[in-house]
């Protein structure tokens, strides 16, 4: 058993079409839908997004995200030993996105599980890997978020549909002597279920209800802007640090004013927020792998760094993670 848990390896996949804010206005046009890349840019900082081809899913671009983190960690598919994915938008009912995505890798046998937090799902999915590895049940294990949000878009809501994108990111979380993830701090508040959700259930093999992503976007704006400055604080307060201790902060990437309230409240400066936003849009659980391995990959980051991850979203669920790479 070992005492810690450790980044080895951070990936990311996205898919290859990639519509720029005013691509995305034109097609909307040709369905009376009037948006522009003024208002996008100007109330959420995106500027594009990539949408995946009808015929892949959340488990493809999983896989391909957490290939590329195995080749960082210097690690074969066969060492794995446990697999979780986070995503709200699996390939199927059932099974797991993860059990899909295990077998696309060419494992067996380890334990692989979804885990459902909408955004928060990868600081969620970590938590867990974490305490699992800290309690001897796995020694390499994969945390994915991977999602295809673009297939529960209503796309003639425009207040929804030019905000989320389609992706990716992974890293493969190992036992270690050495501390990685120093604390971390998960919540949620099954009350606030309407203003982010997508009501629509499958039942008696229909559709029941609306399955289309519905979000009241002021009130979950107010509540996010609190929820991750406490998270931020108790993840520092349990590890013994304080802000000044955070090279880096990777807040859910879903808007830019969002996230940089966040750092002001945090008294970091802006140049410590680690933005892909403008270019990724909101992918929900994929957005903070997503935004870690580009800044790996970039140089921005280092090895050694300490990290802030905070997630927020639906349920309404949020959390932080604070890490040494
Ligand atoms: O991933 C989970 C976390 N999710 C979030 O963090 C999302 C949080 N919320 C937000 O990011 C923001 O609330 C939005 C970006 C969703 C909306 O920004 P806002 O500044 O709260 O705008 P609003 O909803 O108050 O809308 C302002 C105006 C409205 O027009 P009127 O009523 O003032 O005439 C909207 O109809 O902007 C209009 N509008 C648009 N105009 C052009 C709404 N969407 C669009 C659009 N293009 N796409």
């Amino acid at each position: 058993m070992s005492p810690y848990s450790r980044i080895t390896g951070t990936g990311s996949y996205l898919p290859p079409r990639r519509l720029s804010n005013a691509d995305l206005a034109a097609e909307l046009a040709t369905q009376g839908v009037e948006t522009s890349d003024e208002w996008i840019v100007e109330r959420t900082g995106i500027r594009a997004r990539h949408f995946a081809a009808p015929e892949v899913c959340t488990s493809d671009l999983g896989a391909a995200a957490a290939r590329k983190a195995m080749e960082a960690a210097g690690v074969l598919p066969s060492e794995i030993d446990l697999i979780i994915v986070a995503t709200s938008t699996p390939d199927m009912v059932f099974p797991s996105a993860a059990c899909i995505l295990q077998h696309k890798l060419g494992i067996a046998g380890c334990a692989a599980f979804d885990v459902q937090a909408v955004c928060s799902g990868f600081v969620y999915a970590l938590t867990v890997a974490d305490a699992l590895i800290k309690t001897g049940s796995a020694t390499k294990a994969l945390v994915i978020g991977a999602e295809v949000f673009s297939r529960i878009l209503d796309f003639k809501d425009r207040t929804t549909c030019v905000l989320f994108g389609d992706g990716a990111g992974a890293v493969v979380l190992e036992a270690s002597e050495t501390p990685g993830i120093l604390a971390t701090d998960l919540h949620a508040d099954g009350k606030y279920v309407g203003i982010l959700c997508v009501p629509g259930t499958v039942s008696g093999g229909q559709v029941l209800g609306d399955p289309l992503l519905k979000m009241d976007g002021q009130a979950v704006f107010k509540l996010a802007v609190g929820v991750l400055e406490d998270a931020a604080r108790a993840t520092l307060a349990k590890a013994g640090k304080t802000d000044a201790d955070i090279d880096w902060l990777i807040p859910h990437q879903a808007n830019i004013r969002i996230m940089q309230s966040t750092a002001k409240k945090l008294k970091l400066p802006l140049s410590k927020l680690i933005v892909t936003v403008d270019q990724h849009g909101n992918t929900s659980a994929a957005s903070i792998p997503l935004a870690l391995d580009t800044a790996v990959r970039n140089g921005t980051i280092q090895k050694g760094d300490t990290l802030m991850l905070e997630g927020v979203g639906g349920g309404f669920t949020w959390g932080a993670v604070l890490l040494n790479l």
